[in-house]
């Protein structure tokens, strides 16, 4: 089979099995963005709450533009990755006020915003103004790469370039939205990474990896991401009216702008005396039988590039700093995904 035949085939395919999802009845830029960011970040079945979250809250990027950034990261809350939240928040304000509304209608101006790469840029001007370029995601390195037979790792410069090559060569010359559309889509429910559906893939006859058996070594990522294990103690401090202290993160990081409660990281997990004499010289009070461990064992939480390890101590105390907030108030604030599951699991033991 041709590579022109590929578009073709995965195009019929598309118009006869794609999901019905509520970005597909549109053209807004506005909106494609939206979906196309969340998407970036989880899969559309996860995305999906999201993205409506999103539409009903800030209908249009002059809604997105006038929200406070904690609210945005509060719906976005979630989804990891908080620099995303914050850039869609600085590219609507950019929109709204110097480009009265108005979306750049191709990549190349589409990607001066904050947070919009080559990815995003090129999903928007594809699916909006149909602009020739190719959409590549994870989705489309494995079908490519299990339909050609290409064994560049996919998260080295060498296998993006070739890829991104590969991919704009053999667009068609017509509905290069849903092209780019349709290939993602072929990734997320024919040529997934577990469980591809070769039996029933329409071009399993010309599909390199099938006829190789070859289909589970592709595509290839080389292994060279270092994790680094941290260790994080929260203090609870709560006063007799349930009042505790959170903390706004500013130090940069992943979870800049999200609130967090006061936090000790040490090298290792601290026992419950080296927790409280670390605690007793930062909080500058005696600790002493006022403080228990909430957590049985250590909560983990992982992250691309780290695992964290987080016990949660509450403390008893009458002395509360001036920022404090009701206890029961804390998840009005954007926090991280750690502490919202802490919060979920264990928030009912704190009193
Ligand atoms: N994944 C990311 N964007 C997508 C889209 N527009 N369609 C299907 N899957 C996607």
């Amino acid at each position: 089979m041709g590579q022109a035949r590929l578009s073709e085939v995965l195009l019929r395919w598309f118009d006869d099995n794609q999901r019905d999802l509520p970005w597909r009845s549109s053209k807004e830029p506005y909106l494609i963005w939206l979906s196309e960011v969340i998407l970036q970040q989880t899969q559309v079945s996860q995305g999906l709450p999201y993205f409506l979250k999103f539409q009903s809250k800030f209908p249009t990027v002059f809604d997105l533009a006038l929200a406070k950034e904690h609210e945005v990261l509060k719906v976005w809350e979630g989804l990891g990755y908080y620099s995303r939240a914050r850039n869609l928040h600085k590219t609507a304000i950019e929109v709204a006020t110097n480009l009265k509304g108005v979306f750049p209608t191709n990549a190349q101006d589409l990607q001066k915003l904050p947070g919009i790469g080559i990815y995003t840029a090129s999903a928007i001007a594809s699916i909006c103004y149909e602009e020739k370029v190719s959409v590549v995601d994870g989705n489309v390195y494995r079908v490519l790469s299990r339909y050609f037979g290409v064994d560049l790792a996919i998260n080295e410069t060498i296998g993006v370039k070739y890829f991104k090559a590969l991919s704009q060569e053999i667009l068609p010359n017509e509905r290069i939205g849903d092209y780019n559309q349709a290939l993602m889509e072929f990734g997320a429910l024919m040529c997934t990474p577990k469980l591809p559906n070769c039996v029933e893939c329409p071009v399993n006859s010309s599909c390199w990896a099938n006829a190789n058996k070859a289909v589970m070594d592709l595509p290839v990522k080389s292994k060279k991401v270092k994790v680094r294990n941290r260790y994080f103690n929260y203090l609870i401090f709560l006063n007799a009216s349930l009042q505790t202290q959170i903390i706004k993160r500013s130090n940069g990081g992943i979870w800049q702008h999200l609130y967090e409660f006061p936090l000790i990281e040490s090298e290792a997990l601290l026992s419950i005396e080296a927790l409280k004499e670390q605690a007793s010289s930062q909080h500058n009070s005696q600790m002493k039988d006022n403080v228990v461990l909430i957590n049985q064992a250590p909560i983990e939480h992982k992250l691309t590039h780290q695992h964290i390890f987080a016990n949660f101590w509450l403390v008893k105390t009458d002395l509360l700093a001036s920022n404090c907030v009701p206890l029961d108030e804390v998840d009005n604030y954007p926090l991280p995904q750690l502490i919202v599951r802490f919060l979920k699991n264990y928030g009912s033991q704190i009193r």
